[in-house]
């Protein structure tokens, strides 16, 4: 249908709306006129008018959008409060001011009433403790879950290892054997049972157990993928039995022989060293120290030299065994059952990775098994992205301490964040598990969980009526003599 004259029922109802616009200007006849356009086609006339309607009217509509919507209204918030765009961490760094020279004169001398409190480049305690425990014999580890061993034999074994290592690993090797999580790897019917008991145990019999269910069955999950994954976790195991292993990535207890050289590459941007050249202010920025000139100023810094109450994990891959960064703990107060997580030191492009993810996620999930029931990060108020990674760790906001600290000459202010066990147990642990690991394996492993924890009771009933017969039969004899 063209848009000739032909006298169509739609060109009358468009001429007749049109007139109502018109009446503004008099006569449209006249406004065009007005623009040299009078002696055009009609319809032409008529379309040129029809279109100018409608970006009129968008435009209207918008305008009116924006003003109800109240976007000019946050705009200009914004630009008062100096939020108006998102500055990057590094620019928000790099405009922080320094502080009045006196002030610091003032702090160098103040400090100085106060020795250093010691520091060690040594594994601390609290790094011992979360680590996983490990007999110093690991070949007699089959043996005591053999029941054709002489007990004899079993004794000589027994005194190389941990207490309670024994009894938990001999107790997760049956209850595995009975519902092994996966298909029996060809020709190793063994290999499960063994993976499972191996992490069950290694968690130490201070962690809840609950805690050792779920790190043993995601450890035979990963470990006993195919007989490849099995060979490497079994010869891991045989040389690194204290890692804390996750799916993507484990943790080493950080050393200097094995990882100082390492980090400092990782870290430092400098293209020579890594693939990826970077700004090194983006790792460092916001901490007190850093980046390092070499790796000897690295290792006299906190990232290896530590306090009796701070832990240092390496990062490392799971494929590729290749250091990815490193995770500090510190403040450790068991007192008062709280300690700080510091959030990874990894790479730029590594920022929200899984890996990263994983490593907070492995350290808090055996923090709150062994009891803690608050774990605090500190973060720059400036730092967007570690801002950013509590929240997706399910840490809430508690509250900001203004001037809090003085990092490299200037004031920082400091968004605490908190996470209590409760909130872990709640729905953190969960959300931050279906993350990584995705939903089907929450859905597995919440039914083996609930599977484990009612075989765990039935025999625990048994158990105890088992000692009330026997009580009872003590008794009756008792009454008859
Ligand atoms: C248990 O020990 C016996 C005798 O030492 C041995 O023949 C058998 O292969 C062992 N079984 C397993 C499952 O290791
Ligand atoms: C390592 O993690 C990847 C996922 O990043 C997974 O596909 C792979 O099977 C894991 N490898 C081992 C040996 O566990
Ligand atoms: C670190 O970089 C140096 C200099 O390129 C290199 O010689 C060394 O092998 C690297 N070390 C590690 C552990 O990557
Ligand atoms: C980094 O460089 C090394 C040697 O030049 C190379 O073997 C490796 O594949 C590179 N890695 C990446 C991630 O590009
Ligand atoms: C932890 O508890 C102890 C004793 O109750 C107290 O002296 C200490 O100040 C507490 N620590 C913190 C960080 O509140």
């Amino acid at each position: 249908m063209g848009y000739t004259n032909d006298g169509s029922d739609d060109f009358e109802k468009l001429r007749k709306a049109f007139k109502e616009v018109t009446a503004i200007f008099g006569s449209f006849d006249n406004l065009l006129e007005a623009f040299g356009l009078a002696d055009m086609p009609q319809a032409q006339r008529y379309g040129i008018a029809f279109g100018c309607l409608v970006f009129l009217l968008t435009v209207i509509a918008v305008l009116t959008l924006l003003t109800l919507g109240g976007t000019f209204k946050r705009l200009e918030e914004q630009a008062q409060t100096g939020d108006a765009t998102l500055l990057s961490s590094r620019d928000a760094r790099a405009q922080r001011a320094l502080l009045l020279e006196r002030l610091l004169e003032g702090r160098e001398r103040m400090v100085r009433n106060y020795p250093d409190p010691p520091t060690t480049e040594k594994l601390t305690s609290l790094t011992k403790m979360l680590s996983n425990v490990a007999p110093q014999r690991l070949d007699g580890l089959s043996e005591l879950a053999n029941e054709s061993v002489t007990e004899e034999k079993k004794r000589e074994i027994r005194r190389y290892f941990p207490p309670h290592y024994e009894e938990n690993y001999v107790d997760a090797y049956r209850k595995c054997q009975e519902r092994p999580g996966g298909a029996v790897l060809s020709g190793r019917p063994e290999a499960r049972f063994e993976a499972y008991a191996r992490a069950f145990a290694g968690c130490g019999p201070y962690t809840s157990v609950s805690y050792r269910r779920s790190y043993g069955r995601l450890y035979e999950a990963t470990s006993c993928m195919n007989l490849a994954t099995d060979d490497k976790y079994v010869k891991l195991f045989k040389y690194r039995p204290n890692d804390i292993i996750g799916r993507y990535i484990r943790l080493e207890a950080l050393e200097v022989d094995r990882h100082l050289e390492g980090l400092y590459n990782l870290t430092s941007g400098d293209a020579g060293l890594e693939n990826k050249s970077f700004d090194p202010e983006e790792i460092w920025g916001f901490l007190e120290d850093g980046p390092f000139e070499d790796a000897k100023a690295m290792r006299n810094s906190f990232i290896f030299m530590h306090l009796m109450n701070e832990a240092a994990f390496a990062i490392v891959n799971n494929i590729t065994d290749k250091l990815m960064g490193c995770i500090l703990l510190s403040k450790d107060d068991p007192q008062n059952l709280t300690i700080q997580l510091e959030p990874p030191l990894m790479q730029p492009t590594q920022e929200g990775s899984r890996e990263l993810l994983e490593s907070c996620f492995l350290l808090m999930d055996r923090l709150f098994a062994y009891g803690y029931r608050r774990l605090q990060i500190s973060i720059d108020a400036l730092d967007s992205d570690k801002r950013k990674l509590a929240m997706r760790l399910g840490f809430t906001l508690e509250g900001v301490l203004y001037k809090h600290m003085v990092v490299k000459e200037s004031s920082r202010d400091s968004n605490i964040y908190g996470l209590l066990n409760s909130d872990w147990k709640r729905g953190a642990r969960v959300a931050i598990f279906k993350e990584l690991y995705g939903d089907a394996a929450f859905r597995v492993d919440s039914m083996n969980e609930k599977k484990e924890e009612e075989f765990d009771e039935q025999t625990r009933v048994l158990k105890e009526q088992k000692r009330t017969e026997q009580e009872n039969a003590l008794l009756i004899r008792n009454k008859k003599v």
